[in-house]
């Protein structure tokens, strides 16, 4: 008893300690005023959200997408909602050149960067493995490749300015469920190769935060389209996931689990007992509409 006394009372006020320490690390919309922030896949879904929380805050912007009209809109919005400037340059994240293009682009205009938020996926549909080796291939190199390459030509400007890398991954980005297994793939190499990447510039006292984003099912036409004739759960509002995610990176967290209790939970039962979550997973799928390519 006196021993458990001895252990238990410190290691309670320790976690006292941290609870009112990260209770106080709040977050303040005026984090981001005047900030240089990069958006890739803003032309829809949770990148257009984010490009217009980061234009309320004051933000300077700069998105990139394929679609030009499409950004053309996202950019007049940002500019009527208060961003301190918005531009965009459109392109595909396939093509090798585009990365360093758009970095150019922001050490050009803004001679700096203050927030690389990755965030654009190719599309990839929600079925079987088709065998279709040359899908995988381009995939990785949109949802991985580019990312490294994006992070690596903007690491010299973060560094100078202390500034954050936001990475959206996916919960199919730690956990693998069937009719996923290209962009799953693709999820698993960015928390690989970032959550490394991390540990070296904390080795070599870089002040440059890595915050990866954890996300389950969100309401963006793309992934409606893709899952609700298999995947019956309400998914989770986009334009709250959006804040979410800018909060996350502004507080410099290492990871980003949203919508919190379902994603926390999942996770905690993969490492608990997968073979259950594996069951629970598919009993939940309506897997006789799932569709064979
Ligand atoms: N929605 C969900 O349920 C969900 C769940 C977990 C994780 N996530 C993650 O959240 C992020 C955003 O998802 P979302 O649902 O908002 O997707 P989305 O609405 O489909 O948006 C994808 C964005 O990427 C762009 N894009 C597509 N192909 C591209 C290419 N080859 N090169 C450059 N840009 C390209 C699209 O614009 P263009 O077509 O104009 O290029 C669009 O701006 C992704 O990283 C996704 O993995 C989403
Ligand atoms: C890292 O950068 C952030 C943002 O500039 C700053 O608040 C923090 O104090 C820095 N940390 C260190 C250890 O320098």
């Amino acid at each position: 008893m006196g021993r458990l006394k001895k252990i238990l009372i410190p290691s309670l006020g320790l976690v006292l300690a941290f609870w009112f320490y990260s209770a106080r690390d709040t977050f303040k919309p005026e984090m981001l005023r005047g900030k240089r922030v990069i958006v890739t896949g803003a032309s829809t879904g949770i990148g257009e959200q984010m490009a217009y929380h980061l234009a309320r805050m004051g933000s300077h912007v700069l998105l990139t997408a394929r679609t030009e009209a499409r950004l053309q809109n996202v950019v007049e919005r940002c500019l009527e909602l208060g961003a301190a400037s918005a531009r965009y340059i459109s392109g595909s994240m396939a093509s090798p050149s585009l990365p360093e293009e758009v970095l150019r682009e922001a050490e050009n205009t803004w001679g700096g960067l203050d927030m690389l938020i990755l965030n654009h996926i190719g599309q990839s549909s929600f079925t079987f493995f088709s065998g279709d080796v040359g899908h995988v291939r381009t995939l990785m190199e949109t949802n991985f490749v580019s990312y490294v390459a994006l992070a690596t030509a903007a690491l010299p400007l973060l560094k100078e300015s202390e500034g954050s890398i936001v990475v959206v991954s996916s919960i199919a980005g730690k956990i693998a469920g069937p009719f996923t297994a290209p962009y799953s793939a693709t999820k698993f190499a960015l928390d690989g190769f970032f959550s490394s990447l991390r540990q070296e510039l904390i080795i070599d006292k870089v002040n440059v935060s890595i915050t990866l984003c954890i996300l389950g099912y969100i309401n963006t036409e793309s992934a409606v389209r893709a899952v609700s004739h298999v995947i019956p759960q309400t998914p989770a509002p986009k334009e709250e996931c959006a804040l979410e995610i800018i909060r996350a990176g502004a507080l410099r967290r290492r990871e980003l689990h949203y919508p919190s209790p379902a994603v926390g939970s999942m996770l905690l039962l993969r490492s608990l007992a997968p073979e259950l979550l594996d069951s629970l997973l598919l009993s939940s799928y309506r897997l006789e509409n799932v569709r064979r390519t």
